[in-house]
């Protein structure tokens, strides 16, 4: 048996740890918002460092702000895990949360053990998983990929107007090291489902294969505001009819070709008063499918439909992009690695795809990396009532614990 084989975490120490940083931008209906180079995020993030450095990890900060806490060991490139410690708006306690502090539980408990490892141990948290207040989503991750550049992350602004450079260094969220400073030998991700397939199945883990392809996108129509009483349908130009008509049709379009979903998240009508005919609208699309030639063709029924939509009403559309990623297919070896970790516990994992995006797919793009889910409650998540039960959070957190171990003595 390889040293070290039967280590486990400490439970408690999980649980109490993810307390703790619930408290942090906590929401009166037990949710959390801590969202991207905000006060509330930067509060999370000291409180991280200062949990790395009381582990005896070392602490690197790049200057996009992902926070990389290493445990010396061995030699060569470290295995590293971990996820990110942002939240949408109306977030949950553990998506994110959970990968990032369970890399960190491993990491003490590798420290504690005194197990010899080949390689070091890197515990990542990565700015602006999200993406609820900046496009595009995983930019820490994208820009440690080398795949955005930091120009382009800094120079992206939310909806006040506020721009990434600017609330980085208003909160002191960067540090000095170059982004993609550290290359990984392996990246493994723990993460909260999301959804509702393994609560449904009663399956305690899923090992993810791959990411479905995500596409986000930006539409502002402009017509021309006018009196909803006097203006007969065939002089206006309804910016909101429009939009309605998109999104009606972006989920006929999600139930016509398999395996799709659509959503618009966010709308804005002006000048938004009951009896003023919208004059503008702006909403979101975020489209995704596991296969990028069904996207493909998803975006292109979609656009061709708003273009005519918007012909037929006279009204102006501009389409911007937020946030494009493709389709990804996981590491077999770390697959492996993952799947022996959830066995030598007797569990029988299941294999799935995610539906939500995660900074291992980024970082699938320099390194072998995979991901293992536990099961969310009801499949509720962005949503302040998402839950995951304490076993199965210290599960999962053994699981990669093994995982871990196994990749950094290979
Ligand atoms: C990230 O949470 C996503 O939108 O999938
Ligand atoms: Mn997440
Ligand atoms: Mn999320």
């Amino acid at each position: 048996m390889a040293a070290g084989a039967n280590l486990v975490i400490d439970g408690d120490r999980l649980v109490s740890r993810l307390n703790a940083l619930a408290q942090i931008g906590a929401t009166p209906d037990g949710g959390v918002r801590r969202l991207a180079f905000s006060a509330e995020d930067k509060q999370g993030r000291d409180w991280l460092v200062a949990e790395m450095r009381a582990v005896g990890l070392t602490v690197e900060i790049d200057r996009i702000g992902n926070i990389f806490g290493t445990l010396p060991a061995g030699e060569g490139a470290p295995v590293m895990s971990g996820s990110h410690i942002d939240t949408v708006a109306t977030g949950g306690r553990y998506d994110g949360a959970l990968g990032v502090i369970a890399a960190l539980e491993a990491a003490q408990v590798l420290k504690e053990s005194g197990v010899a490892l080949t390689r070091p141990f890197t515990v990542a948290a990565f700015s602006n998983e999200e993406g609820a207040r900046f496009q595009p989503d995983m930019m820490g991750s994208c820009v440690h990929a080398g795949v955005l550049s930091l120009d382009a992350a800094f120079a992206a602004r939310d909806a006040a107007g506020m721009s990434v450079g600017q609330e980085i260094a208003a909160h002191a969220c960067a540090g000095e090291m170059e982004p993609g400073t550290i290359r990984p030998h392996a990246f493994v991700e723990l993460h909260i489902e999301q959804g509702p397939i393994l609560d449904a199945e009663g399956r305690g883990f899923g090992i993810v294969e791959g990411v479905q392809g995500i596409r986000w996108f930006e539409l502002t129509l402009t017509g021309e505001p006018n009196h909803a009483g006097t203006t007969p349908l065939s002089y206006r130009r309804d910016a909101g009819l429009v939009a309605a008509r998109i999104i009606a049709f972006a989920r006929e379009t999600a139930l016509s070709i398999e395996g799709t979903v659509a959503t618009a998240g966010r709308i804005v009508f002006e000048p938004g008063q009951v009896n003023v005919v919208p004059g503008r609208a702006l909403f979101t699309l975020d489209l995704r499918n596991p296969d990028d030639s069904r996207l493909d063709e998803v975006e292109r029924r979609v656009m061709a439909f708003a273009r005519e939509a918007a012909a037929a009403e006279r009204v102006e559309m501009v389409v911007r992009k937020l946030a494009r990623f493709p389709a990804v297919a996981f590491d077999a070896d770390v697959i492996a690695a993952l799947d022996r970790s959830a066995r030598s516990f007797g569990h029988e994992p299941r294999r799935m795809v995610s539906g939500a995006g995660h900074d291992a797919q980024i970082m699938a793009g320099i390194a072998p990396a995979a991901m293992v889910f536990v099961p969310s409650v009801k499949g509720l998540s962005h949503n302040p009532a998402e839950f995951t039960a304490d076993e199965d959070l210290i599960a999962g957190a053994n699981v990669l614990l093994r995982a871990v171990l196994r990749l950094a003595q290979a």
